[in-house]
């Protein structure tokens, strides 16, 4: 009977203790981001509106005081499984937040499955992530690659085209962003008749800008992102193509990249579930604040940084900054409703934002709303086990 009782006495010892260190002292925040390569810019405002959040609140989220530590994935993602370790294993962060690429971001959720570590993802859009993949501590702030590109897809559909050609990077963002953009493009009646790749992330693009000037399609979708999407929107116009052949794309190709683009990126019409000049108090205010902490104006990775920080937030709200009560952190975090600068959003049961995707058009520096091309659009994932 004593040996029992000092047994439970040790035991909830252990758990008094276990429970208090899992509420002192700070939160270990680790960001895999890329912040070197073609993808360095997205990486630098997806951290800075991270911070840019946890700021607003001082410093805390549930009360917690927040602690960095950073990796440079450098999108590469053969060293994704190594990198992730040094924030797991080495620094022991209590949550991830990363990545923008999708290949070093479907290393990065397997990893945060196999350690049960919490996982948020402020950009990279890879659909098994929240599909077959998902799980309660994974959950993402920014889209799924199919969500921005059927939007596209049934936008030019409406606009009239009929014949249309894809061309992007071949690896997991490309292959999805095309086939919503497909799925889309199909259902307003027209047909893609010919997708171009190239290996990420490669820039030459001449032979294959040569190809499209041969083929003469209606209209041409592409994915480029970051330095690559500067280079391709910048090739296509020095080609003359974007006098006959009209232009489209995820809103990547013309986010964070137009004061590099020049006169090449005017005029073009992209969609995204973000638009720089949404006339909301919610988005005037983060602009104006983004503006005066950084010295730059922010785009939609900034968003997405700061929305991951938002979710965390919410977590961490319900669970009064307790981490080892991890049901309540990730239930909260797919409950709450995310009052981002894009307009609210919810959280699919899979972890990925159900939003409105607007039609932009690039004029000046901004990507300027034009309408709503799809409402609440959710990614259609399918076998999520939890
Ligand atoms: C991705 O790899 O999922 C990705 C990268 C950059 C973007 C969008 C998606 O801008």
């Amino acid at each position: 009977m004593n040996t029992l009782k000092t047994l439970s006495a040790t035991l909830l010892l252990g758990l008094a203790a276990g429970a208090q260190a899992q509420t002192a002292g700070p939160i270990k925040v680790g960001l895999m981001l890329p912040y070197t390569g073609t993808y360095a810019a997205l990486g630098n405002m997806i951290e800075n509106g991270f911070k840019l959040y946890v700021q607003e609140q001082g410093g805390k989220l549930g009360g917690r005081e927040i602690q960095y530590f950073k990796v440079d994935d450098e999108s590469e993602p053969s060293k994704a499984t190594d990198n992730v370790n040094k924030l797991i294993k080495r620094d022991q962060v209590d949550v991830l937040v990363g990545t923008v690429h999708s290949g070093v971001a479907l290393a990065m959720a397997k990893a945060a499955k196999e350690s049960n570590t919490l996982l948020i993802i402020p950009n990279a859009g890879a659909g098994a992530i929240t599909g077959p993949m998902c799980g309660p501590n994974i959950v993402r702030s920014s889209f799924s690659n199919w969500q921005p590109g059927y939007a596209m897809g049934v936008v030019a559909g409406q606009r009239g085209h009929k014949r249309a050609m894809t061309i992007t990077w071949n690896y997991a963002a490309g292959a999805e962003t095309v086939k919503g953009f497909t799925e889309g493009f199909q259902k307003g009646g027209g047909k893609v008749v010919k997708d171009l790749t190239l290996p990420f992330p490669n820039v030459e693009f001449q032979a294959l800008l040569t190809e499209i000037a041969a083929q003469k399609p209606d209209a041409v979708y592409a994915f480029f992102a970051g330095g690559g999407a500067v280079k391709f929107v910048k090739d296509y116009a020095a080609a003359g193509l974007n006098k006959s052949i009209p232009l489209y794309g995820p809103g990547f190709l013309t986010d964070g990249t137009l004061e590099a683009q020049g006169p090449s990126a005017q005029g073009l019409l992209t969609t995204l579930h973000y638009a720089d000049n949404l006339d909301t108090p919610r988005n005037n205010a983060f602009r104006k604040s983004f503006a005066l902490a950084y010295k730059t104006n922010a785009d939609v990775y900034a968003v997405q940084g700061y929305d991951a920080a938002q979710l965390l937030g919410a977590g961490l709200a319900a669970a009064k900054g307790d981490l080892s009560k991890r049901d309540v952190v990730t239930a909260a975090m797919r409950k709450t409703v995310v009052d981002s600068p894009r307009g609210k959003f919810t959280i699919s049961p899979a972890g990925n934002p159900v939003q409105d995707m607007y039609l932009r058009e690039a004029k000046g520096v901004n990507n300027e709303f034009k309408s709503v091309a799809v409402k609440a659009l959710a990614d259609p994932a399918q076998g999520c086990k939890m």
